[in-house]
């Protein structure tokens, strides 16, 4: 059946939509990118006209222009007396949005496997027989996996026994696990904003409020508003990235930690550490695992997507033996375990992982470094933060204009997420997220592309009243 989206969530995941002038193209361009970011699927049926320009606060001939628009550019059609829709990707394309043959996609921070990979499932394979030897399902994950994980926390300082850890089909499915099992409806969830988008989206879907709590690269996270809203919000968990959060690329401190875990233990909160990129760190000093001291309500999630390669789909939940008991038993629903081969080759990283870092750290230097030099040429007055590790910049644009440099780059074949995308409850739209995992070549001409699109988007800013505009609606 087609889906329905009201004109309150549209408006909601449109945020701050207003970035050029006229409205209309502005808005046209907020639900082009929303398509875009598959946030609205295809055959989607949109809020009538009237009813858009109601929770937007605008007049119904903006709207009107705006669906005019999406409906020239192939996005959306309209059938008398059954309203607007969105189309599948390919009539899009064949409209105004097109994508090049040599198209780079920098939507994902996603490193290319590990060299050594390929070698390690080799190995693995040459152990089939005994790795199919095991009868029947296992949700828990093996002993050898959860030994692995078990005694790398151990030498990272943090003690963990097997039984604290549960083997996730990478770092999301764990993500949306203990929302399910943690969260009830109306609940409310602290994230960090801007955040990684997905974890977001599963927080929302176990049916959490979301309170965003601000964290910049340059002076990261915003401690007042967090102890606030753990004081009067009473939030059921809180996801939180302390090592080289994506996007911002920025590491909490000590106090940064004192701060989060006081106020939560206050709160009788669930912290969720997600630490997908905490080992990312380029310029070595890497220190301790967040939350070291792992009082019992840090929860911990990993995995092997960014170190090894996004296609393993390895990750897990380190958390006390009774909550991971809870875990198993709402597993089921979800899935019946994780895939038997993966596990083993993921043993053999976790035993090369000290190597396989130093590779990571020489591979985003060399991104991050490429990425940093092209746009100080050729974007200086753009503002790019220096960052330690992690897997992107989070760029500083002279004009909120994200959205609409999304939507050009993408018809010169450079896809990316405008910093709307990484927003919980504001709009971000003078940032960008620039990943430099890709191959620098790519990244180079990435960065060609933006800095030919930049001027004509530009020409659209708003006025200044139009951004006074934006601040009371
Ligand atoms: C912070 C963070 N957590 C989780 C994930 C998803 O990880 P996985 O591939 O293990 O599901 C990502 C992937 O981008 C991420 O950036």
């Amino acid at each position: 059946m087609d889906s329905r989206i009201t004109a309150r969530a549209l408006a909601v995941a449109l945020g701050g939509w207003r970035t050029r002038e006229p409205a209309y193209e502005a808005l046209a361009d907020g639900i082009r990118l929303l398509c875009l970011d598959n946030r609205l699927a295809a055959r989607t049926a949109l809020p009538a006209e009237r009813e858009l320009a109601a929770a937007l606060r605008l007049s119904r001939t903006t709207v009107a222009a705006a669906y005019r628009s999406l409906r020239d550019s192939g996005h959306i059609e309209s059938l008398r007396g059954s309203g607007s829709v969105t189309l599948p990707r390919p009539q899009r394309d064949a409209g105004r949005v097109t994508v090049a043959e040599d198209a780079i996609d920098l939507q994902q921070a996603s490193p290319a496997a590990w060299p050594g990979l390929a070698g390690l499932m080799t190995e693995a394979a040459m152990d089939a027989a005994t790795l199919v030897a095991r009868a029947g399902y296992d949700l828990r994950g093996s002993l050898a996996l959860r030994e692995a994980i078990a005694s790398r926390y151990t030498s990272l300082g943090v003690p963990t026994s097997p039984d604290d850890v549960l083997v996730t089909t990478g770092a999301q499915s764990a993500i949306h696990l203990l929302a399910e099992t943690l969260l009830r409806r109306g609940d409310r969830a602290l994230i960090e904003t801007p955040t990684y988008p997905h974890a977001a989206e599963a927080l929302r879907a176990a049916g959490a409020r979301l309170v965003g709590i601000p964290v910049t690269t340059d002076d990261g996270w915003d401690l007042d508003r967090a102890t606030q809203a753990f004081a009067r919000t009473s939030p059921r968990l809180a996801y939180l990235m302390p090592r080289f959060q994506n996007p911002t690329g920025r590491c909490m401190t000590a106090v940064d930690e004192k701060v989060f875990g006081d106020a939560a233990r206050q709160a009788g909160t669930t912290l969720i550490v997600d630490e997908t990129t905490s080992e990312l760190a380029i310029d070595g000093g890497g220190r301790m695992p967040a939350f070291a001291d792992a009082p019992a309500h840090v929860v911990r999630v990993g995995s092997l997507g960014k170190t090894v390669w996004g296609g393993l789909r390895v990750g897990w939940i380190r958390a006390s033996p009774e909550l991971i008991q809870h875990l198993i038993a709402m597993r089921p629903a979800r899935d019946l375990g994780t895939p038997e081969f993966e596990q083993a080759v993921a043993v053999r990283a976790i035993a090369q992982l000290p190597g396989i870092l130093r590779q990571r750290a020489d591979l985003l230097r060399e991104g991050r470094d490429a990425v940093s030099a092209a746009l100080a040429v050729q974007l200086p007055q753009w503002r790019v933060p220096q960052v330690n590790g992690g897997v992107a910049l989070w760029v500083e644009l002279d004009a909120p204009l994200s959205s609409g440099l999304v939507l050009a780059a993408r018809e010169n074949g450079v896809s990316l997420s405008a910093g709307s995308r990484f927003a919980v409850d504001s709009a971000l739209d003078r940032r960008l997220r620039v990943p430099f995992t890709a191959p620098v070549d790519d990244l180079r001409r990435a960065v060609d592309v933006l800095a030919a699109v930049w001027p004509s988007v530009r020409v659209g800013a708003p006025t200044p009243s139009g951004e006074l505009l934006e601040a009371v609606v």
